[in-house]
């Protein structure tokens, strides 16, 4: 097929293909990270991109809006399903909107918000002093136990019960473990917060049935659509009845402009793709290769945070390795496995050096790998960070990886 995008602007259309080439032929283990279907691209980068829709299905601004509201509803009505919740704004752009909106929804500028140490897993938007969750709101946050690097309730309980927070915030973005959502709501009504849910990382192994659903008992719910979900880059907020026209308003006119519907065509596509049986399948396929290549690497010698992993990713302790996150991350990605350094509990660097790597198999899980895949990439990793600084063996890594990857093709429909 011709591509109008390498006859107008080669330099882009290049760029494109070796990013292509690059997701090709390397592991891409980084948790928030997938490989959306053609489907999905297909709608992002659809006409509906020209259309100005400020407003709702059926409230808009603008004229021209009987084709949009259509695709719109459908997202709405589709997420609503998929979550089993009583409404849906499809419209924020990506997370941290979404969790914006949320706050703007349920708080009052200045009101506090209970969510997890950053440092310890919690999100730039669960109330970093330099993201505008930390400059407009009073944050207290929890830890996990220093021991087992588990979500204590009784403790979390204790300390909201004292600190009496306007808002209790679970869902992470480095937490291995299953969480406890009826735990977190009985602690939310012992202190009378709202109890707001950050789904973004798990949203496709609750659609798939391989995490609990946070929904019963949650106030609202935000989620990004690209993490495990494997939709477009973008995000949903879910809510109860209670909170539904609150953020709706958050959203438009509280933050947002027009809505870009070529993205909610493509959330929609992607909601649909994973109400299907198979998405169950694949769903249950990412945990059992998560503890795959967390049973391997423990047997190559890893130290998992937490011991192990109940949903999609890990997070290696490197203390013992003598060996910190930036290094591995980097020497990791010389041989085309990409991950991301982040800190580990009570970890003693900065986040910019940290202790820890993250990882997971959401992406790799899309191409098809499993479990016997695990036990190879485990030992790969083990050869790149007992010797980090050997530019041979990486080079031979690398072609490993590579011969690996191609034996499971990605988009081989582009040619
Ligand atoms: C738990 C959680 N919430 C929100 C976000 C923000 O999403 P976005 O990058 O789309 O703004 C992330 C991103 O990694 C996340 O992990």
């Amino acid at each position: 097929m011709a591509s109008f995008l390498q006859s107008t602007d080669p330099a882009i259309y290049d760029i494109a293909r070796k990013e292509l080439a690059r997701q090709r032929t390397g592991l891409e283990m980084i948790p928030s990270e997938n490989f959306c279907s053609l489907a999905v691209m297909e709608a992002q980068g659809s006409v509906l991109t020209n259309k100005y829709s400020e407003g709702y299905p059926g409230k808009r601004y603008y004229g021209g809006n009987e084709f949009i509201d259509q695709s719109e509803s459908l997202a709405i009505e589709r997420a609503k399903k998929l979550f089993g919740a009583f409404a849906a704004n499809v419209q924020p752009h990506a997370g941290s909107q979404a969790n914006m909106a949320a706050y703007f929804a349920a708080l009052e500028v200045g009101q506090s918000i209970m969510g997890l140490n950053l440092s310890h897993g919690g999100h730039l938007t669960h109330g970093s002093p330099v993201n505008f969750s930390g400059k407009w709101y009073k944050i207290v946050a929890y830890n996990v136990e220093k021991e087992t690097h588990l979500l204590d309730y009784d403790a979390i309980k204790k300390q909201a019960i004292e600190q009496k927070p306007n808002l209790i915030l679970c869902g992470y973005t480095a937490y291995p473990r299953t969480i406890d959502f009826a735990a977190f709501r009985e602690i939310a009504d012992a202190c009378g917060a709202i109890l707001m849910t950050d789904m973004a990382h798990i949203a496709g192994l609750v659609a798939g049935g391989a995490h609990p659903n946070p929904i019963p008992y949650s106030d609202i719910v935000t989620s990004t659509t690209h993490k495990t979900l494997r939709g477009p880059r973008g995000a949903i907020i879910l809510s109860t009845e209670k909170f539904a026209q609150k953020v709706d308003k958050a959203v438009f006119p509280g933050l947002q402009g027009g809505p870009f519907e070529h993205a909610i065509a493509a959330k929609a596509v992607c909601f649909h793709e994973a109400l299907q049986p198979e998405f169950a399948t694949y769903a249950q396929a990412i945990v059992s290769n998560a503890k795959a290549l967390a049973d391997e690497l423990m047997a190559n010698g890893f130290t998992l945070v937490s011991g192990g992993t109940d949903n999609h990713l890990l997070l290696i302790d490197l203390t013992k390795k003598g060996i910190t996150g930036k290094e591995a991350q980097l020497a990791l990605d010389e041989a085309g496995i990409t991950v991301n350094k982040n800190t580990i509990p009570y970890d003693t660097q900065s986040p910019f050096i940290t202790s820890g790597i993250r990882l997971g198999t959401p992406a790799l899980t899309t191409r098809g790998m499993g479990k016997q895949e695990m036990a190879v990439i485990a030992s790969l990793m083990a050869r790149v960070i007992s010797n980090p600084s050997d530019a041979a063996m990486k080079q031979k890594v690398r072609e490993e990886v590579k011969e690996l990857a191609m034996r499971f093709p990605l988009y081989p429909e582009l040619g």
